[in-house]
């Protein structure tokens, strides 16, 4: 990693438009203020147009979380082009920072220099650092977040400061940045979360739905073409980048957007990249005992005998809801489970790990050392998928996702303005361990669930799909990504699946990979 220095923070030229954040009562980009900046970025001067918090709702029902930062490549005022990009045909790269369904800022430039600036000694986080978000408890059971995103490091004393020098880490480079260098037009809305009263589900969504809308509604006088927009998000922000990817412009989530006065336009996406998406949340349970159920602990701690019955109880479920939705693989074959949870599916599942391994091996990687794959002459061969299990690890205890003390993000996430935490599975539900415990609305889940609506008619899904998935993160099982581009590619949309090699729980860890993937769907 580079060393990150920031030498010293200037104010930038404020341009003549205007300094003041743009009216609550006014969608119109034309009179959005901005600040024109010029910095050195890894030592090049990059420069671009600047907007720092705009309102995408004309009616915000919160003054911090629904806003955006848009960051404009300069070139795009002057006639120029980036990348073979213009004004008129560069795509928008929306980039949300949502993790553990907590309220997500937008990124700044501020936010890039706490990030690479230097660290005050004994603090939390830094680029890829164990988590540690400002938020009670964790997502997941048991344990504080994974922080794909890093932890928050050291507050900046104004959200409006600009560096005169950010150094990335090339490994995790500051986004905004990263993507104008390819010419993308970059949009960062922030989002209300499951913290505040008012930001539970679908509020992020909703959230996400209105940015898209503005920037649809103010396409003519904006650089960028809003029908490339392409979503990128980590974890909680790849279940809510794939769930703006799937529901575009469906009737359910209307009246939440009317009652914010999101901009009169559709909110449909061009592409989708999901890191680690924690989603299908009404299965993920059932999927997660399926693959991790034969280990005795986990990383949040070990694994009672009530926990285990309730784990094998899960494991049940998980066939018949497999088998229910009669996917196909690539070959046609179609994909199902027996009653010992074996089957074409766990093939499904193989196969993406064995593609995993290729890769390496392509690479001329020695995989020895990794008893889950048989590897013969160059090629990877038989997955012991048991041997992976181990390999990955347990990180939550059962039950995972829909806890049965309502400790889980999830919990919160389904709760509502009045009730903090509700379950939102019936297993749970009927076990739950609080007393008065409620079950949440189940069209509210159902709304959570992109695989709810990609196959409907109803719904404007992205045509193009980039879904990764560690595969040393078991924060969801892999069956869960997998399933949600199985359901994509039955339905005849453009997907990428991918395990990546030895990655935990985390995203934006390929960006070039990624990069290289918008531009050959937007070139
Ligand atoms: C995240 C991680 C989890 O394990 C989870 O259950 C929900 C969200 C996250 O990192 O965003």
């Amino acid at each position: 990693m580079k060393a990150t220095t920031f030498l010293a923070m200037m104010l930038v030229l404020v341009s003549a438009s205007g300094c003041k954040a743009a009216a609550p009562d006014g969608l119109d980009f034309t009179n959005a203020a901005y600040r024109d900046v010029t910095l050195k970025y890894n030592g090049s001067d990059i420069s671009f147009r600047y907007y720092q918090d705009i309102y995408y709702v004309a009616s915000p029902v919160d003054s911090v979380y629904q806003k955006m930062n848009l960051y404009i490549p300069a070139e795009y005022f002057k006639g120029a082009s980036v990348n073979g990009y213009t004004a008129q045909t560069a795509p928008i790269f929306l980039y949300h920072k949502i993790a553990g369904y907590t309220p997500a800022k937008a990124s700044t430039l501020a936010s890039a220099m706490r990030k690479r600036g230097p660290r005050p000694s004994g603090g939390p986080g830094g680029p890829g650092g164990p988590g540690g978000r400002p938020e009670m408890g964790g997502p997941g059971n048991g344990g504080g977040p994974s922080g794909p995103m890093g932890g928050p490091g050291r507050e900046p004393e104004d959200e409006s400061l600009i560096p005169s020098e950010i150094n990335d880490n090339p490994e995790h480079p500051f986004m905004p940045l990263a993507a104008m260098l390819r010419g993308y037009v970059v949009a960062c809305p922030a989002a209300r979360g499951r913290l505040n009263d008012n930001g539970r589900a679908p509020a992020a969504l909703i959230d996400l739905k209105a940015a898209v809308r503005y920037l649809k509604f103010n396409d003519k006088a904006m650089p960028g073409d809003a029908s490339k927009i392409i979503s990128d998000g980590t974890s909680a922000g790849g279940a809510l980048s794939s769930l703006l990817g799937a529901t575009g412009n469906h009737p359910d989530y209307d009246p939440y957007l009317k009652a914010l006065g999101a901009a009169p336009a559709t909110d449909d996406i061009f592409a989708t990249q999901a890191y680690c998406p924690i989603t299908n949340l009404e299965h993920a349970d059932a999927a997660y005992e399926w693959t991790y159920g034969s280990l005795e602990s986990a990383q949040h701690g070990e694994i009672t005998p009530e926990m285990k019955a309730f784990s094998d109880a899960l494991k049940t479920q998980f066939a018949p809801y497999i088998n229910s939705l009669s996917y196909k693989s690539l070959r046609d074959e179609v994909l199902y489970l027996d009653s010992e949870g074996k089957g074409s599916f766990l093939g499904w599942v193989c196969h993406f790990l064995r593609e995993a391994a290729q890769e390496q091996l392509d690479k001329g990687a020695d995989l020895s050392a990794y008893e889950w794959v048989e590897v013969k002459d160059g090629k990877a061969g038989e997955i012991y998928f048991d041997k992976y299990v181990q390999f990955a690890g347990r990180k939550k205890t059962p039950v995972a996702f829909d806890a049965l003390d309502l400790s889980a993000a999830e919990n919160n996430e389904f709760g509502t303005e009045t009730i903090e935490k509700q379950h939102f599975t019936s297993f749970s539900f009927e076990h739950s361990q609080v007393e008065g415990s409620t079950l949440a609305d189940p069209k509210l889940v159902y709304m959570m669930n992109p695989m709810n609506y990609i196959p409907d008619e109803s719904a404007v899904t992205s045509p193009h799909w980039r879904i990764c998935h560690g595969t040393k993160d078991s924060d969801t099982s892999p069956a869960i990504p997998i399933l949600l581009g199985t359901c994509l590619l039955n339905n005849g949309f453009d997907t990428i699946i991918r395990l990546t090699w030895d990655q935990p729980h985390g995203g934006d860890y390929d960006t070039k990979e990624q990069f290289d993937w918008i531009d050959s769907i937007c070139k």
